[in-house]
């Protein structure tokens, strides 16, 4: 048999026919084809499971939110494109909860303003979705509306932001109106108006639950679909701390959903006498406490940590430990609620029962001591 010719460039291969040559090669790269084929099946079963975990994820938060972390971890797990993933712990509580009045409140820089950020975003694909995010000032907001900027174009590269009415528009048709309300007046340019989420970063910042009472009046939608919601944000003390405090620290633990009070009389809001409903209570709050430690963005080279422990006790305990308690003043700033403070409890037959009154600057007070002799500590 005559030997085969050579290409241009070709080598010769003596010891192989040039058909087995060829079958060689079509081998090679059907093995080619078939390596990248497994490939492509890989990116598809994982692209097929990001997308029924996104779907998930967006069908748990429009139906008002999930119950706990692990839930949401697992509707995150191996999805490298988020634009945003909360913090494990209370930001993820925040985001989750389903009550309808919501405060998370407490440390510096534990990542709440960025949380109310996408906690607007519950029902950014619903066209009647209106959400409205309030800070005291304008000069405040700035800050508020550079950071949206960089997570919702991120999210939604299609949305508009109107600078002259700063107005967001999502691709739904939702909007979300980022404003400011300094006096308590201010609230009356929103009269006649309906919103579906209304959120106030530093409630704090207010002398009195005015504002936020009457933002309540401008919660509302036709759309069954939609869950509306109040949320706030708030550092302990500040003007404002002290009603804040009676409406949403003190009457349960945190983390505890509680039928909102009134924080005069402390009373359950119940529906009125010609109710149907006469007598109920109304709607549920809750509050979240924030801490630095929980937020690893901060968290990671400890400088802003530093920079709280340099503060004033009291400021420290404020904005490090995000402690509601402590008052400018007080007599005993070493006061600790999770330490000094007991349930409630029937206390047994025997035990000494000891009373002291403190007449204090501006409202006397009482405290009835019980002391257990055979405690051993
Ligand atoms: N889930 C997150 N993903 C990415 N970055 C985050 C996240 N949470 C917080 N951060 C980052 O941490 C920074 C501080 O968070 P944020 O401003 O929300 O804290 P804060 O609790 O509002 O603080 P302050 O009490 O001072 O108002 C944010 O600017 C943001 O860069
Ligand atoms: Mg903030």
């Amino acid at each position: 048999m005559a030997r085969p010719k050579l290409k241009p460039g070709e080598q010769g291969n003596y010891h192989v026919s040039r058909k087995e040559q060829e079958t060689r090669k079509v081998r090679k790269r059907l093995r080619t084809h078939q390596r990248d084929l497994k490939k492509q099946e890989k990116k598809a079963v994982r692209k097929r499971e990001k997308i029924k975990n996104n779907k998930e994820l967006i069908n748990v938060i429009q139906s008002g939110g999930v119950t706990t972390n692990t839930e949401v971890e697992k509707l995150l797990e191996d999805d490298q494109e988020l634009v945003f993933a909360p913090n494990t712990g209370p930001q993820t509580d925040f985001l989750a909860a389903p009550e309808k009045e919501v405060l998370y409140g407490g440390a510096a820089g534990g990542g709440k303003s960025y949380a109310m950020l996408v906690d607007l975003l519950r029902y950014a694909n619903n066209s009647n979705h209106r959400a409205l995010l309030l800070r005291r000032t304008l000069a405040e907001l700035t800050e508020l509306i550079d950071q949206s900027k960089k997570l919702y174009f991120h999210a939604f590269p299609k949305a508009k932001f109107k600078e002259s009415t700063k107005t967001w528009e999502f691709p739904s048709g939702a909007t979300a109106l980022f404003s400011y309300v300094d006096k308590d007046d201010d609230v009356y340019r929103y009269q006649g108006q309906s919103f579906t989420w209304i959120g106030i970063d530093e409630l704090g910042h207010y002398p009195s639950p005015y504002v936020w009472n009457y933002l309540r009046s401008r919660l509302r939608t036709a759309d069954e679909t939609i869950e509306t919601y109040m949320r706030a944000t708030a550092n302990p003390g500040g003007v404002g701390g002290w009603w804040i405090k009676k409406m949403f620290i003190d009457p349960e633990p945190p983390n505890t959903p509680f039928w909102a009070t009134d924080i005069d009389t402390e009373k359950t809001l119940v529906y009125g006498q010609n109710h149907v409903d006469s007598g109920k209570p109304l709607f549920h709050r809750k509050f979240i406490p924030a801490r630095l430690t929980d937020n690893p963005y901060l968290m990671k080279t400890g400088e802003y940590e530093a920079m709280l422990y340099s503060l004033p006790e009291v400021e420290r305990k404020r904005l490090l430990e995000g402690d509601w308690d402590v008052a400018e003043g007080a007599a005993f700033t070493e006061f600790n609620r999770s330490v000094h403070v007991v349930q409630p409890f029937e206390v047994p037959e025997g035990w000494a029962k000891i009373r002291a009154g403190d007449y204090g600057y501006s409202s006397p007070s009482c405290i009835p001591v019980k002391i257990n002799h055979t405690a051993s500590e």
